[in-house]
């Protein structure tokens, strides 16, 4: 997605919309204690991501080191630094899926879709990313489909949850 640049001496990249959403987030929160988080968190919720710019922009508003902003963003998978697609599938990397044979689903995926893990197909329709153990060990191997949790996915069965997600 191409941005508009409306304030290219303090934030290149940053548009005029997103920054509307983000200055309202800061102005509600500023002060209080844990600001950074919830305002990382709000932006997340309602622009879906957080690029490098709005990651410098927030930081300056805050009035804090961009390395903070930055290092929040980078730890937490919630986070994204790039838009997410329609959906997004995570393939849980905790050690009874990885056993289980996660990773070998991430290779069925990867063919399936023609996309790489920690991208979004070109149509925008499925986003996939790895996560942590989602506490679901029982029923390895496991992948998420947005608040869906899908357990003891057999690798033949496999194909029709993603054929099902791209025509859908
Ligand atoms: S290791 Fe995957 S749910 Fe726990």
């Amino acid at each position: 997605m191409i941005e508009t640049t409306t304030n290219t001496t303090e934030t290149p990249g940053l548009c005029e919309n997103k920054q509307g959403i983000i200055d309202q987030i800061i102005a509600e929160n500023l002060g209080r204690p844990g600001a950074m988080m919830v305002v990382l968190n709000e932006t997340q919720s309602k622009v879906g991501y957080i690029s490098a710019p709005m990651q410098v922009y927030i930081a300056k508003k805050l009035r804090v080191p961009v390395g903070a902003v930055h290092g929040v963003v980078t730890f937490y998978s919630f986070f994204t630094t790039e838009p997410r697609g329609q959906h997004t599938m995570k393939f849980c990397m905790g050690t009874a899926c990885y056993v289980g044979g996660v990773p070998q689903l991430m290779e069925k995926a990867k063919q399936l879709t023609g996309t790489e893990i920690g991208k979004t197909t070109p149509d925008g329709k499925l986003t996939m990313e790895i996560c942590r153990c989602v506490g679901a060990c029982s029923q390895a191997p496991v992948v998420t489909v947005d608040d869906e949790v899908i357990g003891r996915i057999k690798p033949n069965k496999f194909p029709a949850i993603i054929k099902k997600i791209l025509e859908g």
